[in-house]
């Protein structure tokens, strides 16, 4: 983590240093580098020389507007799910002609607005959404540009609830029923055929998943060749993973490399849709240490923070691992800490068994939090979010403010007597 260094024993954000921040806005804080954000994207970009491409930020690992809006000035594309984050990319001043919609559970609301925004591709997962668009493109005068998501029965190795592309999960249509729509797409007056797409997980650790995957998509394509069916773009998802401990994971360079490898005899223009590896090492989560406490049992410690499983959820939902350090190092002999929030579930841990030398009132710097961290929190406990803080050099800016308690309630109502 570059963008993140430890000077004189304290860690920074480019030229920010995570306490003067913590000062300034209190904790629990998300913070984000802009370098850092700008260097992944770019690192994605570049490996694809002068090929024909298309990156398409998965708004979903993070949706806060000044990150889109960076992307944004990037000429990226992205790949919205809903229509709050369709609003999102818009309001961030992305094209919507490079917006790609996926989802496996679009509604007729949903469609209708893609669809008259002029969204550049809306990835089809069943055949009653095809007919659906159909008819609601026919109904608003428009023409809906899809690709199909092929299933391709992949086991892409990583967490179960984040795996994708296998036939017992709920996305996509295996590839006989993909050829079945292609063919049934060319026949709907308000269908136009752009590409075809597939999404097998996320953090992946190796590209065997991927080779195989590609495998499967050149044979269909091949097969819509000889039914004179065109596309105009293959889009192999997301899903490329980062280092979060000690995993080695293929860089974004060595990722396109194998894609162009793989896919430049098509001609076809090659979309991908990272979110986890554009963001995840381009934040952190600060958070401050409340109480040190010594349970019962040997050697257990632990340090209850002001951050919980509504801050960051992955802990506890995937037992995913983040790296957890003092933002200020102290040379005391360590102890090992359960790190824990104040929620009312024993899920409620960020991380356990750290060796950590930490004191009350220290700050912590929870790592490669940039991804599904803010996007995934929630109000539990009725705790109002948190900061969210965008650092660009000597700058930092609160790019969303803390919620307030009255934020928690506001729109709530008390029934008339
Ligand atoms: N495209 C599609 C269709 C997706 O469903 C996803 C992620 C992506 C792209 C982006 O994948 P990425 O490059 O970020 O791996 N909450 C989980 C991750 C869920 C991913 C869901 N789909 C986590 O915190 O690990």
């Amino acid at each position: 983590m570059i963008y993140f260094w430890l000077n004189n024993n304290e860690w920074f954000v480019e030229q920010v240093s995570l306490a003067a921040i913590a000062k300034e806005l209190g904790t629990p804080c998300y913070v984000y580098s802009k370098a850092a954000l700008l260097n992944s994207w770019y690192a994605f970009n570049k490996a694809f020389v002068h090929y024909p491409h298309q990156i398409n930020y998965a708004v979903k690992a993070n949706s806060n507007l000044a990150i889109l809006n960076i992307l944004a000035q990037l000429d990226s594309g992205f790949d919205i799910v809903s229509i709050g984050e369709l609003e999102r990319v818009l309001k961030a001043n992305g094209q919507p002609e490079k917006i790609i919609f996926s989802g496996v559970g679009k509604t007729s609301e949903e469609l209708s607005r893609a669809l008259q925004v002029g969204v550049g591709c809306i990835n089809i997962e069943s055949e009653a959404e095809l007919l659906r668009l159909n008819q609601i493109a026919i109904t608003l005068g428009k023409i809906a540009k899809i690709a199909i998501r092929v299933n391709p029965d992949i086991d892409a190795n990583s967490h179960p609830y984040i795996s994708t592309g296998l036939k017992e999960n709920k996305f996509g249509v295996n590839i006989l029923k993909a050829k079945e729509l292609y063919q049934l797409s060319n026949k709907l007056a308000g269908i136009k055929i752009q590409g075809v797409a597939f999404h097998i997980g996320s953090q992946i650790t190796s590209l065997t998943p991927f080779l195989a995957a590609i495998d499967q998509i050149l044979k269909l394509i091949d097969s819509l060749k000889s039914m004179d069916i065109k596309i105009y773009h293959i889009n192999v998802g997301g899903g490329l993973g980062v280092v979060y401990n000690n995993e080695t994971v293929p860089s974004p360079q060595a990722y396109v490399e194998i894609l162009l490898l793989k896919l430049k005899p098509t001609n076809l223009a090659i979309y991908i849709e990272p979110g986890r590896a554009i963001v995840a090492n381009s934040g952190v989560l600060l958070t401050k240490v409340e109480y040190i406490k010594k349970q019962d049992v040997e050697n257990k410690y632990f340090a209850i923070v002001d951050a919980a499983m509504n801050d960051l959820l992955r802990p506890a939902l995937y037992k995913a691992w983040h790296n957890i350090v003092p933002v200020t190092f102290r040379d005391d002999i360590p102890n090992v800490y359960d790190i824990v929030g104040p929620i009312c579930e024993t899920s409620d841990f960020l991380g356990k068994d750290r060796s950590l030398s930490i004191k009350e009132n220290d700050l912590l710097m929870v790592c490669s939090a940039g991804a599904y961290g803010f996007s995934m929190s929630s109000n539990y406990n009725s705790r109002p979010r948190a900061a969210e803080v965008m650092v660009d050099g000597e700058n930092f800016y609160v790019v969303r403010p803390r919620e307030n308690i009255t934020d928690l309630f506001e729109s709530e109502k008390i029934l008339p007597n």
